[in-house]
């Protein structure tokens, strides 16, 4: 295990002031997010989607990395550059997303599992060749009546366990993604001890399958109350809690925090960073260095001004870069 270049990878990744762009809808996603603008859901507007993030004028200045998915890391610009050739001239790295998604998980109703370690060694190192340098894997942590269960967490857990340590062999930085879903009627307190629970689980998971932690990036929820609760959640709630989770649960040796939308809106997301941002300004600074890796909270305005249409494409782009330079703003709590 090639462990320096691992840790420089990670540090580059968390290269303060900068964040993480996901762009690693699947095709399903993708296509519903199109037909939402528009769009015809098709390959090549796919691909022409992808373009324009990809080559937004500047954009190396706001992310360090950007997650794919697999169709668009084999995917290309108009001139035949192919996409991550391009993402690597420009000094960003590119981050491959290698799960299969989730599907239900028998016996445990209402949870799911990730699927994707099947073959997975191999597709690591053909992506590894193609010049990616991390990974990323979710899995799904639901709450509800009775939900999450502990042993559906754990098992989860010892997914991305095995994920992170062949990505590590490999040479490519995992980013271990439990994603606490936002959707539902509960409250902040129930979304911290849910947060606080998972990450306690994956930490010790990662760490009893020998996951390196100081090669390791955790991408995870904010916490708030759920997106039915009657009382949403104050950025300064949000903030609170979300900081005392981490405090609570992530191992100081940890590479660095990215978070996930997850179904925020654009603006609720920023101004939930913008309150972490300076609750940890104040508090004098955090093991970790934290940054942003929206997907939905960066691109649904881009999207918004794209429309599909080629005349929109330089609007759409100007729109990316304000959204990303606005949350690199609230990653210092300045806005
Ligand atoms: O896996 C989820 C994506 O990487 C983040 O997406 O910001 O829309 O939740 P999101």
């Amino acid at each position: 295990m090639d462990t320096e270049s691992l840790y420089k990878t990670a540090k580059l990744l968390m290269t303060p002031g900068k964040g993480i762009l996901a762009a690693d809808q699947s095709v399903s996603t993708m296509n519903k997010q199109l037909e939402a603008i528009g769009a015809t859901p098709e390959a090549e507007t796919r691909r022409l989607y992808r373009q324009l993030l990809f080559t937004a004028p500047g954009i190396e200045k706001y992310v360090t990395g950007i997650i794919l998915y697999d169709a668009t890391i084999r995917n290309h610009t108009d001139d035949g550059t192919a996409f991550v050739d391009h993402l690597i001239a420009k000094g960003v790295i590119p981050i491959i997303k290698v799960d299969k998604s989730t599907v239900p998980f028998e016996g445990f109703p209402g949870e799911v599992v990730t699927e994707g370690l099947d073959g997975l060694k191999e597709r690591l190192e053909e992506y590894f060749k193609m010049g990616a340098r991390a990974a990323k894997w979710r899995a799904v942590v639901n709450i509800g009546d009775g939900l999450p269960t502990l042993d559906s967490i754990k098992f989860n857990c010892m997914l991305l366990a095995r994920y992170a340590r062949l990505c590590q062999e490999i040479g490519l930085v995992p980013i271990v993604e439990p994603e606490v879903i936002y959707e539902g009627t509960h409250d902040l307190a129930r979304a911290e001890e849910v947060t606080t629970l998972t990450l306690r689980t994956l930490f010790t998971v990662l760490t009893q399958y020998r996951v390196d932690l100081k090669a390791t990036i955790l991408k995870t929820s904010m916490v708030l109350s759920g997106s039915k609760n009657a009382k949403p959640s104050t950025p300064e709630e949000v903030a609170e809690a979300t900081l005392q989770t981490l405090d609570n649960a992530v191992p100081n040796s940890v590479a660095g925090i990215v978070f996930l939308s997850g179904g925020q809106t654009p603006e609720q997301v920023t101004a939930n960073f913008n309150a972490i941002g300076k609750l940890e300004k104040e508090s004098g600074g955090l093991p970790w260095a934290l940054a942003f890796s929206f997907s939905r909270g960066i691109e649904q305005p881009v999207q918004e001004v794209w429309k599909g249409k080629s005349e929109n494409v330089s609007a759409a782009q100007q729109k990316l870069i304000e959204v990303l330079e606005r949350n690199c703003k609230a990653d210092a709590g300045q806005l």
